[in-house]
């Protein structure tokens, strides 16, 4: 994704893996659309995206004063917040802008606007280097050979850059080690073939494509010696809301003694959430289950449900990699340990 003068610009990745195609968004508006249709998508990502919508909101009101940009401010905050219930760093990025927003609200709308452009600015580098430690904290948890599992697409498209459990696998990678990543087609929306599968191809990462049916086949023939995921919202004791499916990995993986691993920057963290069934679960169109590529694949009238998320226990999570360190269990301490800034 990209600032530019003329809003904000995304890879639309409902179109990857056959069209490298951009979306430009001149309005925020087109940014929460961006979002509730997934031309951009993943946790981090979408953080990103929200704070560079509001900051695109902000600069394009008419306001003259902070008085009189403040409510229009909360209606662009709300309007990005409601787009995707799940992901915790949507709300985390409109509470950063918000601060942000009072923190300038005694000078000029100028300097208010420049000042919530700068913010999204640097929530994009920090995302990027937030990645990069993720993987330097995570390379020596990998395997120095073998096969690494991962679900969905926590990679450079879901997050600024680098990837948050593919930035663990490409910083494993650049330490030498040799990894066939086994990426889970990822059903419904195929994240895992459609995004995963091609940027890991695009960095020349040995890549095995396998359906999400066949992951405990591939574990009990020993070609799975680690298992790597991402996360949309982590609860206080590690509790983790992460793609559909990542909830059936973590068993599979617990069973054959092979270590899960979940990536994700802090902005994933909620201490507010206590427990992982206190998370909101978005629910998407029933058609991402009965079509496939806009063909029908399923009788006309089928109930149908469509959780976009699950929630993989703590008990099933080896250890959580963030930037600040690597927490395990239990996690309500670790975590909240590396949340004030203390080693674990
Ligand atoms: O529905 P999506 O594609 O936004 O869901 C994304 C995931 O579940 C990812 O695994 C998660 O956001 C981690 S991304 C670094």
């Amino acid at each position: 994704m990209e600032w530019t003068e003329t809003g904000v610009r995304f890879l639309d990745q409902t179109k990857l893996p056959t069209e490298e195609t951009y979306v430009n968004c001149p309005d925020y508006r087109a940014v929460a659309e961006a979002i509730r249709t997934m031309i951009v998508r993943g946790a981090p990502a979408i953080g990103v995206a929200a704070a560079m919508g509001i900051a695109l909101g902000a600069r394009d009101a008419k306001a003259a004063t902070a008085g009189e940009l403040l409510p229009e401010f909360e209606r662009i905050c709300e309007a990005i917040t409601s787009t995707r219930p799940t992901a915790v760093n949507l709300f985390w990025a409109a509470r950063r802008m918000r601060a942000k927003f009072a923190e300038l609200s005694s000078g000029a709308v100028g300097d208010i606007r420049d000042g919530l452009i700068a913010e999204a600015q640097s929530m994009y580098a920090e995302d990027i280097a937030a990645n990069q430690a993720m993987g330097r904290h995570g390379a020596v948890l990998m395997p120095d050979s073998g096969g690494v599992l991962t679900h969905c697409n926590a990679g450079a498209l879901a997050t600024c850059g680098y990837g948050t459990a593919l930035g663990v696998i490409r910083a494993a990678i650049e330490a030498g080690k040799k990894i066939n990543v086994y990426a889970d087609e990822t059903r419904p929306f195929l994240q895992g073939s459609r995004l995963t599968a091609w940027e890991l191809m695009k960095d020349g990462i040995p890549t095995t494509l396998i359906a999400d049916n066949m992951a405990g086949a591939m574990m009990s023939q020993g070609k799975v010696q680690a298992v790597v995921v991402g996360a949309d919202r982590i609860a206080a004791n590690g509790d983790t809301a992460n793609k559909i499916g990542t909830y059936s990995v973590a068993i599979l993986a617990k069973e054959h003694g092979i270590p899960f691993y979940v990536a994700a920057p802090f902005s994933t963290v909620d201490l507010a959430t206590a427990t992982g069934d206190l998370i909101p679960i978005e629910q998407r169109a029933a058609t991402e289950v009965t079509q496939l590529a806009g063909r029908v694949i399923a009788p006309v009238g089928v109930r149908v449900e469509n959780p976009a998320f699950d929630v993989t226990p703590a008990k099933y999570i080896s250890a959580i990699i963030t930037e600040r360190g690597v927490a395990r269990m239990p996690f309500t301490e670790s975590l909240r340990a590396l949340a004030a800034g203390r080693q674990v």
